[in-house]
């Protein structure tokens, strides 16, 4: 164990700062393994602070060579000096206090602060990297302008970069060159950025709506600038939507965005200089998926949107975390649904919500989307903060109405422009936009876990009335064992027995008002009567996945279909069919158990059949409707988890279903062949996406299966195809798969992005040998273990995309895993931590897993030397 324990921050302990930076003036001598950095900063007492309280500079693993006090170098005993903060006493309303550091990047594995990346050197300062860098009250509610030189040598890095306007350049001796930046905009320090290399850039402006010019950069390394314009594309969609949508415009003259190898996240809001993994820049049919050019395009957008929610407003403590990410994701949402199929992505944004979020609010780590206590930050940034956060703004827009949302933001944006704010703040303003009270909905940020709504209904032929009963309660959560009722916005619809929408009517009402309502839902329990129903309906409920609950209803198959078949809500409609697979897979999991033969549901057969010959809805609707439930969402529904259960029943459903809808499932894969070049556009990502799932059923039958992926892998001319085709194989003990894999490591071995791919795949293989494979891999020349997308690729793609066997009943996987993270946590606590969390939920599984599980947690626990990061996560699982 660690000498001492980590300390948790607590939101009620909250202090204002003691000291305020007006200004601060930053240089940098960059050295690869030797980086000296001067801080000059402008303070001056908070009048909001304490009185007298000394100053306290954050910092860390920084090499301080000189303090002075408005010119005059302090002397040691005038100071002191801890491995976290440089502390000065006795200071006057206003000082200017200089710090000199060293600094060595090149042996920043952590990738907090700055660091090196092939070459380049760039910073990551959220949440608290800046302390890294220099001396610094690194807390979001300190905002200073910031002016920034950088000096380097100009062959190694002639591109100098830093937040704000360019002001000066020019040479100096011994090779080198220097550049000043300023920016105008007070900003928290974790919105700092620096960057100096060797890159090209793809050049383009954007007209502002009050007709300023913006000059947009995209810099990646000389050879990727060509893949550079789809990211591009998305940036100036970005600015214009949030121009139309929410009357934001851009307020600096440049923007860059900067593709970095060496990311922990997926990219940084850092002030008009964004910094991105590379993953999330770089785009050509050749070598990106569908899937990655939509991510691409939102994650350019959510930087992008971060302009206004996040940097001129920010957050007033990390707290708040979810009032920047949880807002922006919503903001990103909203455009990802204009830019293409706006039914598809709310699906696919559920089935993630689904998948990770309730999971997490169902284990050890559950936390509420604003937090009360942390030991690392680090360990917050995620789907509870990001997704679920987004699902609350999202009621509150469903509450509101388009228009009365955007009124609240107006105001929000208004009244906090250059400030450090509370989610009370955001809410606030909402209310007070439209004279209502919002002040309910706080206990949404406070409650952890997932609320359960049950469902009953009842009709009354004689009345020609149908009542329907709502029930919620939350699970306790670790630290919250008793929770209240929530607000809950829930929107029905209700189906006829000709599957058409019925008007409704509720019992205090003169007249029917539409055929979508949304309910007001407050306490434990609630009925509601609806009026003129003389044949019992079909309720259709949680359209568009209205609020972040789990539903239990009581329909039969039968309804269901009718559900899946008819209802005009494509969310409830791709729902009831994950109902109707859930179903079957539960009775099926029973056969299994009981050492029953597996037998395919006549009806399911048949309802998947019908989707399957649903040629009027759109392609990607009809893909998500014969996805099954993955085999992670499955576990999460289930009170006692056996992964291997859940594989075969989930296996022998697919095969059954292919065997059973073969010709149908020819039929359509020929009939949405491509004709033409790759083009990304909404249709066509749509015939795509239902032509891989075709051939995803088609590959469990033997005879036709592996020669048509080795087909399709041969013949196309775009990765979303081959990349459908090498996963599939890949799954497969037949000859193509070595061949297809062969084939993808020399077409692509120089370009480690795309190899990736590879790697994945290869971990994601239900064949026996998968961990050996991983851990083959793990000595490939092209793996690295210390750039998170590769360790993700492939120790991430096991754990994470193979339950059958990172379970495996041996425990293999899990001693893979803990090794994995143990070596990982000596040099970069972030990463290690995030793998972690696959081993935390080990009380869900069966009772020989849980065993294992737990035994690989300990040896974690007990490792000598623990990062505070999975110091938290390890210790929080096992409490
Ligand atoms: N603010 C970033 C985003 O969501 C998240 C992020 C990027 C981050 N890099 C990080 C968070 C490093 C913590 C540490 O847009
Ligand atoms: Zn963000």
């Amino acid at each position: 164990m660690r000498d001492a324990t980590p300390r948790a921050v607590e939101l009620k302990n909250y202090r204002p700062p003691d000291f305020l930076v007006d200004s601060v003036r930053l240089e940098f001598d960059l050295e690869p393994a030797s980086t000296r950095v001067s801080a000059r900063l402008q303070l001056r007492r908070n009048p909001a602070g304490r009185r007298d309280a000394p100053l306290v500079l954050d910092g860390q693993g920084l090499k301080l060579r000189r303090v002075s006090r408005d010119g005059y170098v302090m002397r040691p005993s005038e100071y002191e000096v801890t491995a976290e903060a440089l502390t000065i006493p006795g200071l006057p309303e206003q000082v200017c206090i200089e710090t000199e550091v060293q600094i060595d990047p090149s042996a920043n594995s952590a990738l907090e602060g700055l660091y090196t990346s092939r070459g380049m050197l760039c910073t990551q300062c959220e949440a608290e990297g800046f302390r890294r860098i220099t001396y610094f009250p690194d807390r979001p509610d300190v905002l200073a302008r910031f002016t920034t030189t950088l000096r380097a040598e100009r062959a190694a890095y002639p591109l100098l970069l830093s937040n704000g306007n360019r002001v000066a350049e020019g040479e100096l001796a011994d090779g080198r060159h220097y550049a000043t930046f300023e920016d105008p905009f007070p900003k928290p320090s974790y919105l700092f950025a620096l960057v100096a290399g060797q890159l090209q850039a793809l050049h383009d402006t954007f007209v502002t709506a009050s007709g300023r010019t913006v000059q947009l950069y995209i810099h990646t390394e000389p050879a990727y600038v060509a893949q550079c314009g789809h990211a591009m594309a998305a940036l100036k969609k970005a600015m214009a939507w949030d121009e139309r949508v929410y009357g934001r415009e851009y307020d600096l003259d440049v923007y860059h965005v900067v593709a970095v190898d060496d990311f922990n996240m997926g990219a940084m809001e850092n002030k008009g200089l964004n910094i991105f993994n590379a993953k999330y820049v770089m785009a050509d049919p050749a070598r990106a998926t569908d899937d990655d050019y939509e991510f691409i395009e939102s994650i350019i957008a959510h930087e992008y949107f971060h302009n206004w929610t996040g940097n001129r407003i920010t957050c007033r403590d990390w707290f708040q975390l979810s009032l920047k990410e949880g807002l922006t994701v919503f903001r990103d949402q909203q455009f990802s649904a204009d830019m293409g199929s706006a039914a598809v992505k709310r699906i696919a944004e559920v089935r993630g919500l689904r998948t990770v979020q309730f999971a997490e609010d169902g284990g050890p780590l559950a936390h509420p989307v604003r937090p009360a206590a942390y030991v690392e930050i680090n360990n917050f940034y995620t789907s509870t903060v990001y997704q679920k956060g987004a699902e609350v703004v999202r009621m509150l827009h469903t509450v509101l109405g388009a228009d009365g949302f955007r009124r609240g933001t107006d105001l929000y944006f208004e009244r906090h422009d250059g400030q450090a704010v509370t989610v009370e703040d955001f809410v606030a303003a909402l209310a007070d936009a439209n004279g209502v009270d919002l002040a309910p909905f706080m206990a949404w940020y406070q409650q952890a876990g997932t609320p359960q709504l049950t469902v009953a209904h009842r009709h009354d032929a004689d009345a020609a009335r149908w009542y329907l009963t709502v029930h919620q309660r939350t699970a306790p959560t670790p630290g919250q064992p008793e929770k209240q009722p929530l607000p809950i916005p829930l929107a029905l619809g209700l189906l006829g027995a000709d599957g058409r929408e019925l008007p409704l009517r509720l019992a205090d009402e003169p007249a029917a008002v539409g055929t979508q309502r949304v309910l007001d839902l407050r306490s434990a329990e609630q009925t509601f009567v609806f009026e003129d129903l003389p044949q019992a309906p079909v309720p259709s409920l949680l359209r568009g996945f209205c609020a972040p609950v789990r539903l239990q209803v009581d329909l039969s198959d039968t309804e269901l279909a009718h559900l899946l078949a008819y209802d005009t809500d494509a969310f409830a409609r791709y729902d009831a069919g994950q109902q109707l697979y859930m179903r079957v897979i539960h009775r099926l999991l029973a056969a299994h158990a009981a050492g029953e033969d597996l037998t395919l549901d006549a009806g399911l057969r048949d309802a998947v059949g019908r989707c399957l010959d649903d040629t009027a809805a759109d392609p990607a609707l009809v893909a998500e409707l014969l996805t099954l439930p993955s085999e992670a969402f499955i576990a999460g529904e289930l009170d006692v988890v056996d992964p291997a259960a859940i594989h075969t029943v989930r296996r022998f459903l697919r095969s059954a279903l292919a065997q059973a809808l073969r010709e149908p499932l020819r039929a359509r894969y020929r009939a949405l062949a491509p004709d033409g070049a790759y083009r990304f556009e909404a249709g066509e990502v749509g015939r795509r996406r239902l032509r891989n799932l075709c051939l995803g059923y088609l590959a469990e039958l033997d005879d036709i299966g592996p020669s048509l992926c080795l087909e399709q892998f041969e013949a196309a001319d775009n990765m979303t195809d081959t990349a459908a085709a090498l996963a599939l194989l890949a799954q497969l003990d037949v000859p193509a798969r070595e061949r297809a894999l062969d084939a993808f490591y020399q077409r692509w071995q120089g370009e480690a992005l795309v190899l990736d791919r590879w790697f994945s795949v290869q971990a994601g293989s239900r064949r026996a040998q998968a961990l050996d494979d991983v851990k083959a891999l793990l000595q490939h020349p092209a793996y690295a273990p210390r750039n998170p997308n590769r360790v993700r690729a492939l120790v991430g793609a096991f754990v994470h995309g193979n339950p059958l066997r990172f379970h495996a009943p041996d425990g293999s996987g899990y001693a893979f895993v803990a090794d994995q993270v143990q070596a990982i946590d000596g040099f970069n606590p972030m990463l290690a931590a995030r793998l972690a969390q696959a081993l935390t939920r080990w009380r869900r599984y069966e009772p020989g897993r849980q065993a294992l599980m737990r035994e690989a947690l300990e040896r974690l626990a007990a490792s000598p030397k623990l990062s505070k990061d999975l110091y938290e996560v390890v210790s929080k699982a096992l409490a």
